[in-house]
């Protein structure tokens, strides 16, 4: 598919009469790059297996053969992308990713255990812990050379005792992938700790050339034993409606706890979310996907050469990863809950993620309108 044919002529209007939340919510005039929805096209692949199970009738509950197919669908990626080869049988499906951080937390970690964020953060890892009663440990994390690094001794005052690290790797909001010796080195303070980590890895399929995304379980034995992963088409395919994520259980004990629990909650995955997942993990699926990456690739350096000119005081990296962008604002003086009002761009306050200053952008959307947001930040400087 030449996906520039299908999305460089759309525009913000067009986008808009599509209905979905990203273009909804913001006024009129204003571009919305504040939720992680993609404007790209679907997959041919995911199209015709929904319009197939449409046909089928398959609009009613998960069945098992359904669910042990998108489990050994989402295996085959993971050892075709990243070399993990994970046991099908370890792995389940969850309607999303934050369902499956509240199972870990509630089923398979110790009662009372503490769960750590560092921060920046994803938001709603901020708010969940309060949701369901557990307690939240920031962390924030220092900008060390230009990356965000978790202080080892800071990890292990957050950890004593025994904790839940929340792990997202590649990063939301930064775009950082983590490197080898960044991740064992965090491994061995969790191992040091009795710790665990929720290793959520949805932003996993989109990483660029040039960084190579390395499943935390996958490192050692004890990465395995100590960590909960959580995987999802839903980012790099935009899936999220269809409600299908996989929670990844590489420790035996895990698994057998997963089937001990209730089916109330370990239920509520889309058939038709499984359905995509395995269209998305197919041969076709992964080849869209890689023409998605490279379109994404073409947007993410448009938006960079574009903000360096406008806002050149922006401090910005380029990320290794995802549709993500993460603004410093502060040179400016900014405040970045006025960015909307004075630029007509709707992004996320960073404060949301834990630090003040900065703004979290999202732009899965076309190079134009990628260019023409980075655009609008030459308005901070007039
Ligand atoms: C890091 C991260 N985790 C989880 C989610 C939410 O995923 P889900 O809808 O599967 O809960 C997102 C969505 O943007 C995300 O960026």
């Amino acid at each position: 598919m030449d996906i520039a044919s299908v999305l460089d002529d759309l525009s913000p209007t067009d986008l808009r009469a599509r209905g979905s939340l990203k273009w909804t919510a913001p006024e009129e005039g204003v571009l919305g790059a504040f939720v992680a929805e993609s404007d790209l096209p679907i997959a041919p692949a995911i199209r015709s297996a929904l319009n197939d199970a449409l046909d089928r009738g398959l609009t009613g509950y998960l069945p098992e053969h359904l669910e042990a197919q998108a489990a050994r669908s989402c295996a085959a990626f993971q050892d075709r992308r990243f070399c993990w080869h994970v046991d099908p049988a370890s792995i389940h499906t969850l309607p999303d990713v934050l369902t499956g951080m509240t199972f870990t937390a509630l089923h398979l970690a110790p009662a009372g255990t503490p769960i750590v964020v560092p921060t920046p953060a994803y938001m709603p890892f901020l708010g969940l812990p309060a949701g369901i009663g557990a307690e939240l440990r920031t962390l924030p994390m220092d900008r060390v050379d230009g990356r965000y690094t978790i202080d080892p001794e800071r990890l292990e005052r957050s950890l004593r005792g025994g904790g839940l690290l929340v792990l997202v790797n590649p990063h939301n909001p930064t775009g950082q992938v983590a490197t080898r010796d960044e991740l064992l080195r965090i491994a061995e303070v969790v191992d040091r700790t009795g710790s665990m980590v929720f290793a959520d890895e949805i932003h996993s399929p989109l990483a660029y050339p040039g960084a190579t995304h390395l499943p935390y379980a996958s490192l050692s034995d004890d990465t395995a034993r100590h960590t909960v992963t959580a995987v999802s088409a839903s980012k790099g395919w935009n899936l999220p409606g269809l409600a299908c994520a996989q929670l990844i259980m590489t420790n035996p004990e895990h698994l057998r706890r997963w089937g001990r629990t209730p089916l109330a909650v370990r239920h509520g995955t889309s058939p038709l979310g499984a359905v995509a997942a395995v269209a998305a993990y197919s041969d076709d699926g992964v080849r869209h996907l890689d023409q998605l990456v490279t379109y994404l690739d073409g947007g993410r350096r448009l938006f960079a050469r574009t903000l360096a000119d406008v806002a050149p005081q922006i401090r910005y990296a380029i990320p290794q990863a995802t549709y993500i962008h993460w603004l410093d604002l502060r040179p400016l003086d900014v405040d970045p809950q006025t960015v909307a009002d004075r630029v007509g761009v709707l992004g996320t306050d960073g404060a949301e993620c834990g630090l003040e200053g900065f703004l979290r952008l999202t732009l899965a959307t076309s190079q134009p309108i990628a260019q023409e947001i980075a655009t609008r930040f030459g308005r901070l400087t007039a």
